[in-house]
This record gives C-alpha cells, structure tokens and sequence, in this order.
C-alpha cells in the first residue's frame, strides 16, 4: 500500500511573509496522520518554509536545481546547497521548465541524479501535450520521457503525471485517462526497477486538480496522491485535498 502524497507546487507566488502566514496556518490544521505533505515554495522563501516546517509533519521542497554540485552557472542553485538549509525534496521537468526554459529529457534526468545523489527526493514530472494527445501519441510521450529512468534509485523517486492540457487550464484528465495513463506509467516502472521496487514508487496527478475533483481522481487504483498548483496557494483548499487523499486511503480506492 502506497502512502499518498499530496505537494503543492507554488510555482511563482509568495513572498517570505506570505509564506511564512500561509505554513503557519497548514500547520495548525489537524493533519491526518496518514498522508504525506510537501510545499514547494519559491527558492527565496525555502529558508524560512524549512524553519517553519520543523517539527512538523509539512515537507518542503524546490521547484528545481543545477545539475552540477558547484561551479560557474550564474543563477542557479545546487542541490547541496538546498540539502544544507533543509530541503528534502525536489521537483524535476515540470513542463513550465520544458517549454518555457528549455528543459530537455536529458537535463531533467541529469537534475533528478544530482538530486538524489545529494541525498534529496526527486519528483519528476512528464506529460503529454494536447497536440501529442489528440495524435494519439500519450503514450509514446510517456514511453520516451521516462526512457533513462532506469539510471535514478527507485527509493527516492516520485513520478508526476501532468498532462500538459491540463495544467491550470481548469480541464483535468477525466478519470479513465488518468487511470489509464498512470496504468501504463506503473508497467513501465515495473520493466525498469522490477515488480517490487516499482510498486513502492508513487504516481501523483497533476492538472488541475482542486477539491471540487479531487476525490475522484486520487481514489483511482494507480494514483498515489497529487501535484497541485493553483489550488495549493490557499491553505483551505489545500488542505480540503490532504483530507481528500486521507479518505480515499481509508477505503475509497477503487
Ligand atoms: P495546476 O498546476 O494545479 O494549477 O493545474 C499543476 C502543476 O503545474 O503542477
């Protein structure tokens, strides 16, 4: 049995204040005991998030990170570096990183080994487009972007589906396509790590997903909890979707 995971990506939104209000607040909330939850702050507000969430049972992580451990790379930041100040976890590849930065599956592999070689959790993040999609190319896309997976330690990854059309655009994955893509993600974790590492490895959806949806996609068999983005910035639906997740794995899987 997987342990759900429920992580809001903020991408570019809060300051260290609003950080600060907002985690408080999360930790006040009578968390269930039986989901895990990671915030991914901004990379200005990850010293004070990792302050805060000591002690806690509220994860956090960066939104990204360079591949090498140290060197000339103006403007980017090493995963040491976020070991140090207390960032256990990692988001890798999102496709905001991939179409708008130039992230390739090559640098997305290259930053989930560096990642995890500084001892870090790694979320990585695939997906296909709506293009890709209506060509009848998902699975060819999710075939390809998970090709080098195999080189990553399988305890210390999470697999993020996140089809493209999907991400802040209010239109989620019904759940048969969700069900059916993380079905196909789980064969492929399987031939790559064998059956019982890769049955310990967690698939989260992301796109879209709010409290409104929520319920019906995380109790889906193969879905292990959600990457959230414009319903994570407000701690009341956030938490509204940790409840969620706390549900489906008291016995709402189907
Ligand atoms: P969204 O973003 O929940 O706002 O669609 C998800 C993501 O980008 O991880």
């Amino acid at each position: 049995m997987r342990r759900p995971l429920i992580a809001g990506n903020w991408k570019m939104h809060k300051s260290v204040a609003e950080t600060t209000a907002y985690l408080e607040a999360l930790i006040a909330e009578d968390m269930p005991a039986t989901v895990d939850v990671l915030c991914c702050p901004p990379f200005t507000a990850l010293p004070a998030a990792a302050m805060i969430a000591t002690g806690s049972v509220v994860r956090i992580g960066a939104q990204n990170v360079h591949w090498e451990t140290t060197g000339a790379f103006t403007g980017e930041i090493a995963a040491p570096m976020l070991g140090e100040i207390g960032i256990g976890w990692v988001i890798v590849g999102h496709s905001e990183r991939r179409t708008l930065f130039g992230e390739t599956d090559a640098t997305a592999l290259a930053r989930a080994t560096a990642t995890q070689a500084a001892g870090l959790e790694v979320i990585f993040c695939i997906g296909e487009t709506l293009e890709e999609r209506d060509a009848g190319a998902t699975f060819a896309v999710l075939e390809r972007q998970t090709g080098a997976l195999g080189e990553l330690d399988p305890s210390h990854l999470v697999l993020a589906y996140e089809p493209v059309w999907a991400i802040g655009t209010g239109r989620m994955a019904t759940p048969v396509q969700a069900q059916e893509a993380h079905a196909f993600l789980r064969v492929r974790l399987a031939s790559m790590f064998g059956g019982e590492a890769s049955e310990a490895i967690r698939i989260l959806y992301g796109g879209s997903l709010k409290p409104e949806n929520a319920r019906e996609l995380l109790a889906l068999a193969d879905v292990d909890g959600g990457l959230i983005g414009g319903a994570s910035l407000d701690v009341r639906s956030f938490s509204a979707i940790i409840r969620a997740a706390a549900d489906c794995a008291a016995g709402e899987k189907s």
